[in-house]
C-alpha cells in the first residue's frame, strides 16, 4: 500500500520558492496498476521522487509498504529504495560507458541481499527477460533508444521490487516500440505481483491500467 497524506513539495531555487506539488491524499493498493497524467510541470516526476524517497516532502507523510519514509535517514532511504522500489526514469539514468550487464548489476550491490556470483546470474536472467542477453557486454551508449529502455527495465526489476515506478517509459520511443515496452512493463509487473505506477502522455495506453489519475485534479490551486 502506498499512502500519501497532506503532501506539500516546495523547491528552493536560489531563494525562490517553487510550489511543485500539493495534494491532500493519494492511496494505491498493493498490486494496483495506476496511470498518472497531467500537463508538463504539474508535479508528476516530483510525486514519483517522493514515493521513491529520492526527495522528502516539505510537509506531510509518505508511507510505502507500511514504512513512513519521511522518518528515515538518507542512508535508510537509499536502502529502502534498493529493496522496495524499481524506478524507470524519464531519461533512463543509465551509465553510458558501462556495459549492459554492469548497469543491471549495479542496484544489486546496493541492496546487500546478494553474493557476487548471484548478482551476475540474476542480472543475466533479467536481461534474458527483456531480450537483451546477446548485448550484455555492449556499452550502453551504443544501444538504440528502445534497447536502452529495456536495460532500464531490467535494472529496475532486478531487486524484485514491490513497487515499480515508470516515468514516461515510452516518451522517447516510436509508437510500435512504445507499445512493446509498455506491454513488457505490464507483463513483468504482473509476474512479479508488483504495484505499478506509470506516468504517460499517451491516452491510448490508459485502458491498460486499473485507473488513471490526473495530478492536476489532486493538486490544489496553488500556482
Ligand atoms: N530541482 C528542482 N528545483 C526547482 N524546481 C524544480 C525542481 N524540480 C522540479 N521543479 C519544478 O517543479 C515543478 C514540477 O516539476 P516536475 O518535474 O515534477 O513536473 P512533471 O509533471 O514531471 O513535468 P514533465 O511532464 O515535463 O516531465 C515544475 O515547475 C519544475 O520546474
Ligand atoms: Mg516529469
Amino acid at each position: 500500500m502506498i499512502n500519501l497524506k497532506k503532501i506539500e513539495m516546495t523547491y528552493d531555487d536560489h531563494g525562490t520558492k517553487i510550489n511543485a506539488l500539493k495534494l491532500k491524499e493519494l492511496q494505491v493498493k498493493d498490486g494496483e496498476k495506476v496511470a498518472f497524467i497531467g500537463s508538463s510541470g504539474c508535479g508528476k516526476t516530483t510525486l514519483f521522487n517522493l514515493i521513491s524517497g529520492m526527495l522528502t516532502p516539505t510537509k506531510g507523510n509518505v508511507i510505502v509498504e507500511d514504512i513512513d519514509i519521511t522518518t528515515l535517514t538518507e542512508s535508510e532511504r537509499d536502502l529502502f529504495r534498493a529493496n522496495h522500489i524499481g524506478y524507470i526514469f524519464q531519461d533512463f539514468n543509465l551509465f553510458p560507458d558501462f556495459t549492459v550487464l554492469q548497469n543491471v548489476v549495479l542496484p544489486m550491490s546496493f541492496s546487500k541481499r546478494y553474493s557476487k556470483n548471484e548478482m551476475e546470474k540474476e542480472a543475466l536472467s533479467m536481461l534474458k527477460r527483456v531480450g537483451l542477453e546477446n548485448k550484455k557486454d555492449q556499452k550502453v551508449k551504443t544501444l538504440s533508444g528502445g534497447e536502452k529502455q529495456r536495460v532500464a527495465i531490467a535494472r529496475s526489476i532486478v531487486n524484485k521490487p514491490n513497487v515499480i515506478l515508470a516515468d514516461e517509459p515510452t516518451g522517447n520511443l516510436d509508437y510500435k516500440n512504445g507499445a512493446k515496452i509498455m506491454d513488457l512493463i505490464l507483463q513483468i509487473a504482473k509476474e512479479e505481483k508488483a504495484t505499478l505506477l506509470v506516468i504517460t502522455h499517451n491516452n491510448s495506453q490508459l485502458e491498460l491500467f486499473d485507473r488513471s489519475i490526473n495530478i492536476e485534479d489532486l493538486n490544489e490551486a496553488i500556482k
